[in-house]
């Protein structure tokens, strides 16, 4: 095991998705809180490169690890690297996600949403400490799958979260017993994003109904809430929720 970047204190956090949108952002908030950030990405390694050199130039620590998380080599690669860089985990935030792709296929929601999410932690435990925290980002659109009526197109990916969500609190008692905790970050529609632009061209009857509700959290609101998630004294299993107060009046879980 091999230390080759100096952490110099800084917590080890890993944000799943971060070469662009929310997870991007939330990379960005960590690191100007202290942290040193590895950008995981797909495919765009000149964005998340480039999230990585912004971090630098503002006087944070980041690096990039690739990895498709739904290809089980993929994962055991990227958390291999984890470890040999960094030799712990001290944060993983579970942003990743997919199925809105047009080359998706049907069972891609699930393998993304649900699957590899669950793979991805059980790779990750053997690295993070106790005291370590694991926040799953999530829409309400998912967290509350089943309760409120979603759009045709979104379904299989809030059925496929929902479903992630889910077998992650399934691990709460095993996560438990070494001393780590899961916070789950559930927001409404966020502005902005490229999910919501692509929604607004298929379906823009489905955005305008959440914009009836009132403004729609900006990208930096929900970010700014998925990092303070990793530092929050929330109990394990907790949800914190980022906009859409009208979900919140149905019972919560
Ligand atoms: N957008 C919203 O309105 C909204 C609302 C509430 C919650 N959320 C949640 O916030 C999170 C981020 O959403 P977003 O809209 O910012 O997403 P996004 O813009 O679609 O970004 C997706 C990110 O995930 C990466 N990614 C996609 N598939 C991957 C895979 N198989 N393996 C590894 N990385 C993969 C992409 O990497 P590449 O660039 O390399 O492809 C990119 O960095 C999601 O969990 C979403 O459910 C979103």
């Amino acid at each position: 095991m091999s230390e080759a970047v100096d952490l110099d204190g800084r917590r080890v956090v890993l944000v799943t998705g971060a070469s662009r949108g929310i997870g991007a952002e939330t990379a960005q908030a960590l690191a100007t809180d202290g942290d040193h950030v590895i950008i995981n990405y797909r495919e765009k390694l000149k964005r998340a490169q480039a999230i990585a050199d912004g971090i630098a130039q503002a006087g944070g620590t980041a690096s990039v690890a690739g990895g498709d998380l739904s290809d089980e080599a993929a994962a055991n690669r990227l958390i291999a690297k984890v470890a040999k860089e960094f030799g712990r985990l001290d944060v993983l935030v579970l942003s990743a996600s997919g199925g809105l792709e047009l080359s998706a296929g049907p069972d891609y929601p699930m393998r993304i949403n649900r699957d590899a999410q669950l793979r991805l932690v059980q790779l990750a435990l053997p690295l993070m400490p106790s005291g370590s925290r694991i926040v799953f980002v999530t829409s309400h659109q998912a967290h509350f799958h089943g309760r409120k009526p979603v759009p045709a197109e979104y379904e299989p990916i809030a059925e496929s979260k929902r479903a992630g969500e889910d077998a992650l609190r399934n691990l709460i008692p095993l996560l438990s017993d070494r001393g780590i905790e899961l916070v789950v970050v559930s927001g409404d529609m966020i502005d902005g994003t490229i999910i919501v632009r692509l929604l607004e061209r298929r379906n823009s009857d489905a955005v305008e109904a959440r914009r009836d509700q009132g403004p729609l959290p900006t990208v930096e609101e929900f970010a700014r809430a998925v990092a303070d998630a990793t530092r929050s004294n929330d109990a394990t299993g907790h949800t914190i929720y980022v906009g859409g107060l009208d979900y919140l009046s149905m019972p919560t879980s």
